[in-house]
């Protein structure tokens, strides 16, 4: 089986750290919050807040791009 993409489907889980951004998480990874319940996703590759800022933690909403975020301070 493979991707509409064309890359074949595997359970790796790959986490990415962007530039001065998000964390890309894909794969079959199960996210749970801080009581330890699964946090419902419905992608396979989904972008978690590494700046702080969100307001729909723990995704990304982008607003990195406005807060001065720098992944590399
Ligand atoms: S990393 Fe995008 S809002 Fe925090």
């Amino acid at each position: 089986m493979s991707t509409p993409d064309s890359r074949p489907v595997t359970n790796e889980v790959t986490v990415r750290a962007c530039p001065d951004g998000p964390l890309l998480l894909r794969g079959p990874a199960t996210i749970v919050d801080e009581a330890g319940d699964a946090v419902p996703r419905s992608r396979a590759t989904v972008a978690l807040c590494r700046c702080g800022g969100t307001a729909i933690a723990p995704w990304c909403d982008g607003t990195h791009k406005v807060n001065g975020y720098r992944s590399d301070d």
